[in-house]
């Protein structure tokens, strides 16, 4: 949520700042600013708005050069998404400019005690009291990180924060607690960022932050960098206290071109297509020649996971959906019980966890606050945490046990597509793992879902192939109010996954429900020619489960639904009751996921073009949030 741009090096910072606010516009964009140090002081530019609008602002009224800046995309928290509470926020006598990301709970008190030593603050934000605390403190001490370390001890919540100040014209600081900021560094300049993605054009070496502490990025002509910078530019990181931090830094695997929309026009279309090869990449190197998973990154000894008497699986949004998934899978193959909870609501209803238990948070962004929150509650009751996660050094994998990433490469589009395909990969990983441990499963029982899974990505590759009659469909519900959607076992959170993806992007009245519950009071709600989207077990499976939803789309069709099918080729028993069939390849049946969820993505994408709707940023979401 909000996302945070700062640079000092040889390049014009404006140009460095709004290309990284580019790619972080994923994570709000309700409005957009820039800071830049230039002949002595500080120039601003801000706009309500996406980016654009800032860009079109800044052609009209440039900014004077300079090569330290920093920039901001905002997802409102306090205040309305108006020119004034765009960040970057200034002090009065404009010499501060601060940017931020998170919430400070402490900051009507700040303001008060601020406007009775006579500062006026212009606008509704928590952020502003920032800009204007890093003042009084620079007036006293003269130094800007020193400031920040003692701005950052009075305030309460989370945040990122990265200011400026017009008297370090060669001096950019970042802060963090429970908010993301990564540094960047080569070439003779730094970078600090909410996200890798707006300085990997630049340079791939990064440097991980840790909670509570203090970046100081400084221009240092013919220095030798200092801890962790490079030629020309120092790094220096300390806790809030000025104690010297330790400081990891790691390169960063992902492509720069794989930020780009290459082609596509919208990220999540690009996104969608890079399916099969991110589903074959988070398999890479987890499976061994005779066929048996190696999770080496899985750092909970075999001991302490033949142990395990439950798993609680924590996610929010499409993540959530794969953590339904993973119960069914985790169930199955090893019989152990397993619950999934929205992280949300997880940790306020006192869970009974204890060291056998196995808590697996799933996280594209790694980032998400309802998910951090609840694994730092699993691990403080003594609970083991895993982390299925697609981001390289995020807080969420730092701060668990043991880290399984899924190798999606980034993911910009704001609703998630390759990101949840290899969620669930990971989630099948984990599961025969556990299987495979524990001995619940033969070693050639899980070589053989382990060769299945394998397959899976030509299978995606085939569905993807085959998309042209649903995108038509789509297009031709553009004008509906309402689409259902109905599954049942794995099929009823693909249900779920394919109504959050429309309400996400059609802003359409969109409800996935397990088929059996149909009659227990959502089928009141079909009416002639209302779009029903049934997901339909492999009749190869449970047979009795296959013939249930036969059953269903029977009842729904009888009461003028029109069924749009998605069912696997050769399943002949649902033909006489789809208005629209949607062919899928045969799976296994727990697999089926990595295949029906597919078509529903494409479907979703569509017709939000065919409504006129952003794709890549629907209105009010983000990416990547960061507050509870
Ligand atoms: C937001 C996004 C969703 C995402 C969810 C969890 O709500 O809009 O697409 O599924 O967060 O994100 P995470 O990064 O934790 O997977």
């Amino acid at each position: 949520m909000c996302g945070i741009v700062g640079y000092v090096g040889g390049q014009s910072a404006l140009d460095v700042v709004v290309a990284g606010l580019k790619r972080l516009e994923y994570r709000g964009y309700d409005s957009s600013g820039v800071a830049v140090l230039a002949d002595g002081g500080l120039a601003a530019g801000k706009k309500a708005g996406k980016l654009v609008n800032l860009e079109k602002e800044l052609v009209g009224r440039p900014l004077p050069a300079g090569a330290t800046g920093i920039g901001h995309t905002r997802w409102a928290t306090h205040g309305g998404p108006t020119d004034a509470n765009a960040h970057p926020h200034l002090d009065n006598a404009g010499r501060v400019a601060v940017v931020h990301n998170g919430i400070i709970e402490n900051f009507a008190v700040l303001r008060d005690e601020l406007a009775e030593r006579g500062h006026e603050l212009v606008s509704e934000t928590d952020t502003e009291v920032v800009a204007h605390l890093l003042a009084e403190s620079f007036s006293s001490c003269g130094d800007l990180a020193e400031s920040m370390r003692l701005v950052c001890r009075r305030l309460e919540g989370a945040f990122t924060l990265v200011a400026v100040h017009a008297d370090e014209p060669d001096v950019v600081v970042g802060a963090r607690r429970n908010s993301p900021l990564v540094v960047g560094v080569g070439g003779g300049e730094a970078f600090l960022a909410s996200d890798v993605a707006a300085f990997i054009a630049h340079t791939r070496s990064a440097i991980e932050l840790g909670q509570d502490q203090v970046v100081e990025l400084r221009r240092d002509e013919g220095g030798s960098g200092g801890v962790g910078g490079a030629a020309g530019v120092s790094v220096t990181v300390t806790d809030f206290h000025g104690a010297p931090a330790e400081v990891r830094s790691y390169r960063i695997d992902w492509d720069a071109s794989a930020a780009e929309k290459g082609g596509y026009d919208y990220f999540m279309l690009k996104e969608i297509a890079e399916q099969p090869k991110a589903v074959a990449d988070t398999l890479l190197g987890r499976i061994d020649s005779g066929g048996s998973l190696t999770l080496d990154e899985v750092r909970i000894p075999d001991s302490v996971l033949r142990e395990v008497d439950k798993v609680v699986v924590v996610a929010c949004g499409t993540a959530f959906h794969a953590g339904m998934i993973a119960k069914l899978a985790i169930e199955h193959w090893t019989r152990i019980p397993c619950e999934t909870e929205l992280a949300s609501e997880f940790r306020y209803r006192d869970p009974i966890l204890d060291s056998r238990t196995l808590v697996i948070a799933i996280s594209q962004s790694g980032e998400t606050m309802d998910t951090l929150m609840a694994l730092r509650h699993a691990r403080e009751q003594g609970a083991k945490v895993l982390a299925i996660c697609n981001t390289n050094g995020s807080t969420i994998s730092r701060e668990s046990d043991a880290v399984l990433y899924t190798h999606a490469g980034p993911e910009v589009a704001v609703a998630s597509t390759k990101a949840f395909l290899t969620q669930l990969v990971a989630c099948y990983l984990v599961a025969l793992y556990l299987a495979q441990v524990r001995g619940s499963k033969w070693g050639d029982e899980v070589r053989g879902v382990v060769r299945e899974l394998s397959a899976i990505s030509g299978e995606v590759e085939r569905v993807l192939e085959t998309m042209e009659p649903v995108r038509e469909l789509a297009r031709s519900l553009a004008r509906k109010n309402t689409v259902l959607f109905l599954g049942r076992h794995v099929g009823y959170p693909v249900a779920l996954e394919g109504a959050l993806k429309l309400k996400e992007l059609a802003y359409m009245h969109a409800e996935g429900f397990a088929a059996g519950e149909l009659k227990h009071g959502p089928i009141a709600l079909i009416e002639d020619d209302l779009p029903v989207v049934v997901v339909v077990p492999s009749p190869r499976g449970r047979s009795v489960l296959h013939d249930k939803i036969v059953s269903n789309m029977q009842e729904i069709r009888a009461r003028g639904a029109r069924t749009i099918v998605i069912a696997e080729e050769g399943d002949e028993a649902v033909v006489p009751y789809a208005d629209h069939l949607i062919r899928i390849p045969a799976t296994p049946t727990l697999l089926q996921p990595l295949v029906s969820t597919v078509p529903l993505q494409v479907f979703a994408c569509e017709l939000a073009t065919a409504r006129g709707n952003e794709v890549d940023q629907p209105r009010n979401l983000a990416k990547s949030v960061t507050v509870e």
